[in-house]
């Protein structure tokens, strides 16, 4: 695992969580390093913490459990329904200091109320806010929203709740959350470009900034060769890369996925069945695991070419071969273990598959925390969630790599104003490097 050193700022957040016992929300714009700071604190603290996320892809990115199966949560709406636990379930929750919860922008109040009254049953604290376990949070909510849910759903978080996000839970009534907004842009280099995202960010295009985004990203031909497109549907995606694998020469060869223990419904981290062939473009889905001196071979996110599928899977990147193996993504589960009376986190499925995924295209969603140097942004006929440009821009590191299928239009940009409503009205503590 690659480890950075912290800045100022990521050092002071990760000091006020190691070091109080207050509730942390850490946000920031994207690439200020909200994600470089869960892992350093996963691998750094002396608390017992338990990671989670909302969903199983992003749990198994973040080495974690999803928050329905570590709360044992039922789907869909949880309200004031009586929530059952067994004794394993209690003991776990009693256990932990620290709750850390990323992409905590998809989690609905619902849910976070939840929590919030689980952790209060199981610790028998019923009078303290999450029965006093600290939670911080990790996400920026200008990115990913919450998934809407059917009719009642939305009817019932209309009828009960500000909003359906996670600061609009009852909960927040009675605790407070310290925000901490992360100030220093580290995937990008260029002030102009910063600007401009920023811009996208808060829904605040001028004719101006649009003018120069389309300038360099619209009137200009396609790259052919070594750039990605970010899509907004998945069946664009897989046309594009059907169509592609499909023009190669040659034939294709499949390797399954091999999967132990049960991993649930769709929440496979990489393909079941990946097919490829020599010159398929792919991108890596995991960072490299054998840092070398000169540093690691790839990252997340890195786009390369398959040169060889005999015997060995080769890619290259950036003029260099390298010879691919596959990877396991583990999937955890938190338990408490009475004799060494500490939390244990037990390999529950294991999913091993080549870390790689085709990648002439990809959905914004599925690019979410990656970055890219070159890439063709493809909002197809219409954007339809708050923050999606926002996310496929801000993948780009410069506004050379820029490509844009069509040029951009006033109605792609589309802020939530939930989030405009509390991120204006927050009070936050930002990090001392800015
Ligand atoms: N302290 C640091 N020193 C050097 N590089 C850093 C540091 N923190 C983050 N980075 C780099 O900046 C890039 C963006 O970081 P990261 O992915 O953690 O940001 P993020 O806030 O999670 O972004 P996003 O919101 O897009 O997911 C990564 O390439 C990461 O390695
Ligand atoms: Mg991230």
């Amino acid at each position: 695992m690659p480890d950075v050193t912290l800045t100022a700022e990521q050092a002071a957040v990760f000091d006020a969580i190691e070091h109080t016992r207050e509730h942390v929300f850490v946000t920031g714009r994207a690439g200020t390093g909200k994600s470089t700071l869960l892992t350093h604190l996963n691998f750094h603290t002396e608390k017992q913490i338990v990671i989670c996320a909302p969903t199983g892809v992003a749990a198994l990115n973040v080495g974690g459990q999803t928050i329905h199966s570590l709360f044992r949560l039922p789907i869909g709406v949880i309200a004031d329904h009586a929530l059952e636990q067994s004794d394993a379930v209690k003991k776990l929750l009693n256990a932990m200091d620290t709750l850390v919860i990323d992409e905590v922008s998809m989690v609905n109040a619902d849910l976070m109320d939840a929590m919030d009254r689980s952790l209060r049953q199981a610790r028998q604290r019923r009078a303290e806010p999450f029965g006093g376990v600290q939670v911080v949070l990790f996400g920026d909510p200008y990115q990913l929203a919450p998934v809407p849910g059917d009719l009642d759903e939305r009817r019932y978080f209309s009828d009960t709740y500000e909003s359906m996000w996670f600061f609009d839970a009852k909960v927040w009534q009675e605790a407070s959350l310290r925000i901490f907004e992360l100030g220093e842009v580290h995937r990008q280099h260029d002030d102009t470009f910063k600007h401009m995202l920023n811009a996208v960010r808060h829904g605040q295009v001028t004719a101006e900034i649009a003018g120069a985004l389309n300038a360099t990203g619209a009137r200009r031909p396609l790259p052919e060769h070594g750039a990605i497109t970010l899509a907004t549907r998945n069946d664009t995606v897989t046309r594009i890369n059907r169509t592609h694998l499909h023009r190669l020469p040659g034939q294709s060869i499949a390797n399954p996925a091999e999967v132990n223990g049960e991993f649930g419904g769709r929440a496979f981290p990489a393909d079941e069945r990946l097919e490829l062939k020599i010159g398929a473009q792919v991108m890596f889905l995991r960072n490299d695991s054998a840092v070398r001196g000169d540093g690691p071979r790839w990252v997340n996110g890195t786009i390369g070419t398959v040169t060889s599928l005999k015997r060995e899977v080769r890619v290259e990147v950036d003029g260099v071969e390298h010879e691919v193996e596959p990877a396991t993504w583990e999937k955890y589960k938190y338990s408490w273990d009475p004799v060494q009376k500490r939390l244990e986190k037990d390999v529950v499925a294991e999913f091993t598959q080549f870390p790689l995924r085709l990648a002439w295209a990809v959905t914004i969603h599925k690019a979410q925390g990656a970055s890219y140097d070159t890439a063709i942004v493809d909002l197809g006929q219409r954007v339809f969630s708050p923050g999606q440009t926002y996310v496929a821009l801000s993948r780009l590191t410069s506004l050379e790599g820029l490509y844009l299928e069509r040029p951009l239009r006033p109605s792609d940009i589309i802020v939530d104003r939930n989030v405009e409503r509390f991120m204006s009205g927050a009070e936050r503590e930002i990090g001392t490097g800015t």
